[in-house]
C-alpha cells in the first residue's frame, strides 16, 4: 500500500508512503490516494481528515518525473485529470481536510496541499510550483487555486520562476496558516482538529461549500446562497441542539 491510513479518535489521516521518491506521486498513488479518501470521507466517526507525507523530508515532491518522461499527449491529459480528480474530491469534502506539511511540496505535492482547506507547515516545508523548470506547468490545479489563495501578482511570480518559497514566507503570504516546529506539527493538526470536532458537522460542511464558492462567484450570488443555507440549517436538529445548549449554558452534543 503506499496510502497508509491511521485514526486518532475522530481524526482520519491519510500518509503517502513512498519515502524513496520523496512521496512523489505515479498513477498507481494517485488511484489508491483517491481510493482510500473516499473510504475515509464515507466512515461516519471521522469528523476531520489529515493528509501527510511519510518521513522527515518531504509532503509530497509532486508528480513523478520518471513516469512522465515516457508519456505522450493522451497519457499526460488523463493524469492531469486523475490529479484534479483527487484535489477537486479534496476540496469538496464535507469534512475539513488538513495538509500537514512536513517538508517539500513541490508541483503536485503544492497543488495537493492547496486543495485542503488548512495548510499547517513545519519549519523546513518548502512550497514551489517548478514545472517550468522541466518544460511543463502546473497540471492539478496550480495555475486555479494559487492565485485565488495567495493573489495573481505573486502566483505568477512563483509559476514563471520555479522557485522556492520557504515556510516562513509561505507564512507571510497567506500561502500556510501556520509553521511550527516539525516534532509539533502532528500535534498542532490534532488540536486545530480537535477544536473543529467540537462544533457542529453540518454547519461545519455547509462552511466549506460557501467559502469554495466565494472563490468562484460574484459576491450577490454568494451572499445570496450564504442566507440559504444559513436558513436551511434551522430545519436541523443539529442546529437546535447548539442553539438550545447556548440558552440552557452547557456544551452542545453534535
Ligand atoms: N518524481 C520522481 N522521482 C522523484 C521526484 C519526482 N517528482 N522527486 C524526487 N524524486 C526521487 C529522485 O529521483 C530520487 O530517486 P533516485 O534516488 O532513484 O534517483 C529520490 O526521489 C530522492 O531525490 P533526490 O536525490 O533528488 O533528493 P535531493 O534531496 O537531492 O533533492 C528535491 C530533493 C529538491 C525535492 C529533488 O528531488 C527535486 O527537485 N525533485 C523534483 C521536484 C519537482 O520538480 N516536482 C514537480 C514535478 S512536476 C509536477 O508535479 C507536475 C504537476 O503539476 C502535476
Amino acid at each position: 500500500m503506499v496510502i497508509k491510513i491511521s485514526k486518532n479518535k475522530q481524526i482520519g489521516i491519510l500518509t503517502i508512503n513512498r519515502p524513496d521518491s520523496l512521496n512523489a506521486m505515479n498513477r498507481e498513488v494517485l488511484l489508491e490516494f483517491i481510493n482510500e479518501l473516499k473510504k475515509i470521507q464515507s466512515e461516519k466517526d471521522i469528523r476531520v481528515i489529515i493528509i501527510t507525507g511519510s518521513g522527515e523530508k518531504a509532503f509530497i515532491a509532486g508528480a513523478d518525473i520518471k513516469l512522465m518522461q515516457k508519456m505522450n499527449r493522451e497519457e499526460a491529459f488523463d493524469f492531469a485529470n486523475l490529479g484534479q480528480e483527487l484535489a477537486n474530491l479534496i476540496e469538496k469534502s464535507d469534512k475539513p481536510v488538513i495538509a500537514a506539511v512536513n517538508g517539500y511540496a513541490l508541483g503536485g505535492g503544492c497543488e495537493i496541499a492547496l486543495s485542503c482547506h488548512l495548510r499547517i507547515a513545519s519549519d523546513n516545508a518548502v512550497f514551489a510550483q517548478p514545472e517550468v523548470k522541466i518544460g511543463l506547468l502546473p497540471g492539478w490545479g496550480g495555475t486555479q487555486r494559487l492565485p485565488r489563495i495567495i493573489g495573481r501578482g505573486l502566483a505568477n511570480e512563483i509559476i514563471l520562476t520555479g522557485r522556492n518559497v520557504l515556510a516562513k514566507e509561505a507564512l507571510d503570504m497567506d500561502l500556510v496558516n501556520k509553521v511550527v516546529p516539525q516534532e509539533e506539527l502532528m500535534s498542532t493538526c490534532f488540536d486545530i482538529a480537535n477544536m473543529i470536532i467540537k462544533n457542529s458537522p453540518n454547519a461545519i460542511a455547509e462552511s466549506i461549500k460557501l467559502v469554495r464558492l466565494a472563490a468562484g462567484t460574484n459576491l450577490e450570488k454568494g451572499l445570496s446562497k450564504e442566507a440559504k443555507l444559513f436558513s436551511e440549517l434551522f430545519d436541523t436538529e443539529e442546529t437546535a441542539e447548539g442553539l438550545t445548549a447556548f440558552v440552557e449554558k452547557r456544551p452542545p452534543k453534535f
